[in-house]
């Protein structure tokens, strides 16, 4: 570290000593699928946490102790709300009480497939008045690089309180150089990595990266993170933090889009495309497996590329890697659909009035989450050509009302009698609490989306896969 970086600055140290003493008062914004969570992570850390959201339903949920995340027991929230480590409430007065503000609020696309930070402003709108000297606020919801200085950074500086933009370098652990300037308040970005549902990898074994602002701000970051988290990274700027979110995430859409695409060639040439994976798989270095499906889903893979197309623009830069992905992920569904017609026609029977049966709303199995689920386009899909559509999820007893989608469909029974009733059984998501042989057995027509019916051996010639 050189000498500039030893002066450190004020502010700085009195933050560090507040977290290494786990005193450090913690404000998560945003209770959802990752703010909860992380919530719940420096509560149990032994930090004392106050979540922040607008939806008074879910803060009154908490504060009784009970969740609204099926993978998050309420026995742990109930235990750390009885513990006075975590409380929630919708009053963002009680901001100026942190030490530390964690914003995880949702950035959407609008409805041009453009990046709708009307959240993150709306959040940093609230903060604003109540910021204080000395406090660090990490702006963690996935965003395009520039988000927090360009966007966060002059709405926190309407407080008439400062965090100077300075560079700094850094090996991945530490700051190594950089001009260390006084600030009032510190402002970092990292981004959150949560996958919801995911058994093998919790929240804290998820390495953190780290960007600052300024070197301050990333030491103060870093120093927060590393008390939860067993890995910390630290990048040199808010924006290569920013930047490796989008990374991640465009790695995976991409690669999805390149397995769909081989998916539907290996139809054509009578190839099973899961058996190919597999084989692939079995190389130990070069390879990273994806699989495909119906369709891209969740709030990540088929968004987050997009608010980089949308900044690549200013630069005029074409982001074609990504257009042609998005393109071939979200014709998925027609291809589903079209798969579904033709079975149906090689039976003399037509999509127009045949009723059709959709396992599955969620975006991926064993989850409670139908944002973008490729299984919602679909059922649109068949409605419009006519179809009578009907559908399962063990997580949905409704249809949930969606921004784009409003259907009135409550979910019908799975019992042998009900699959038998339908001309065609279409799994959109392979929930493991699903007995696939009995599915197939009972259904007259089962179109496997998922490859989920792999290992069924009785009446595989009912299955069509697609
Ligand atoms: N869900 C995931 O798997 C995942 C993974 C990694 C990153 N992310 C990113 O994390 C961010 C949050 O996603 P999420 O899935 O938790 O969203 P979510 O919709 O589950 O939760 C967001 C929460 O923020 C609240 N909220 C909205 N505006 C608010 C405001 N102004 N003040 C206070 N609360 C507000 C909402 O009521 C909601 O409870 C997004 O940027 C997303 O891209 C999500």
């Amino acid at each position: 570290m050189n000498k500039e970086t030893a002066v450190g600055c004020e502010v700085l140290s009195a933050f560090q000593s507040k977290v290494d003493a786990r005193a450090a008062r913690v404000g998560i914004i945003g209770l959802g699928y990752v703010g909860l969570p992380l919530a719940l992570l420096f509560a149990r850390e032994g930090f004392t946490v106050s979540g922040f959201d607008l939806d008074p339903a879910k803060v009154a949920q908490l504060r009784r102790g009970e969740s609204y995340i099926r993978h998050i027991p309420a026995t742990t929230i109930a235990e750390h709300v009885e513990q006075k480590h975590f409380e929630a409430t919708t009053d963002f007065a009680h901001l100026r009480d942190m030490h530390a503000i964690l914003i995880c609020v949702p950035t959407p696309l609008d409805s041009h497939r453009e990046p709708d930070l009307s959240f993150v402003r709306g959040t940093a709108e609230a903060i604003a008045p109540h910021l204080q000297r000395g406090q660090l606020v990490v702006l963690e919801s996935t965003t395009y690089p520039g988000t927090t200085e360009e966007v966060v950074l002059p709405i926190l500086e309407r407080s008439g309180l400062r965090c100077p933009v300075s560079s700094y370098t850094t090996d991945g652990l530490e700051v190594t150089a950089g001009e260390e300037r006084q600030a009032d308040f510190l402002l970092a970005f990292s981004p959150e990595r949560e996958d919801p549902g995911n058994q093998q990898f919790q929240t804290h074994q998820v390495p953190k990266v780290v960007g600052g602002i300024n070197a301050s701000s990333a030491r103060a970051a870093q120093a927060l993170y590393a008390q939860a988290f067993e890995k910390t990274f630290l990048v040199s700027s808010t924006r290569a933090a920013e930047m490796t979110k989008i990374l991640e995430n465009t790695y995976r859409c991409v690669n999805i889009a390149l397995v769909n695409e081989l998916k539907l060639l290996c139809l054509r040439m009578g190839i099973d495309i899961w058996e190919v994976i597999e084989a692939a798989k079995t190389k130990p270095f070069g390879f990273t497996a994806f699989y495909p499906g119906p369709g891209l889903g969740g709030h990540c893979i088929p968004i987050d590329p997009f608010y980089l197309t949308w900044k690549a623009r200013e630069y005029e830069f074409p982001t074609r890697f990504i257009e042609l992905a998005g393109e071939i992920n979200s014709s998925m569904p027609e291809n589903v659909v079209a798969a579904i017609t033709e079975a149906l026609n090689r039976r003399k029977q037509c999509l127009r009035d045949a009723r059709i049966l959709v396992l599955g709303l969620a975006y991926k199995k064993d989850i409670d989450d139908p944002r973008e689920s490729p299984s919602l386009r679909i059922i649109e899909l068949l409605q419009e050509a006519g179809a009578r559509v009907d559908y399962h999820d063990p997580y949905f007893p409704r249809l949930p009302k969606m921004r784009k989608y409003r259907f009135d469909l409550e979910r019908v029974d799975l019992s042998p009698e009900t699959l038998a009733d339908y001309d065609a059984v279409v799994i959109a998501t392979d929930h493991s609490s699903y007995d696939y042989p009995a599915i197939v057995r009972h259904g007259r027509l089962v179109v496997d989306t998922r490859n989920a019916t792999h290992a069924v051996q009785e009446h595989r010639e009912k299955i069509v896969r697609c």
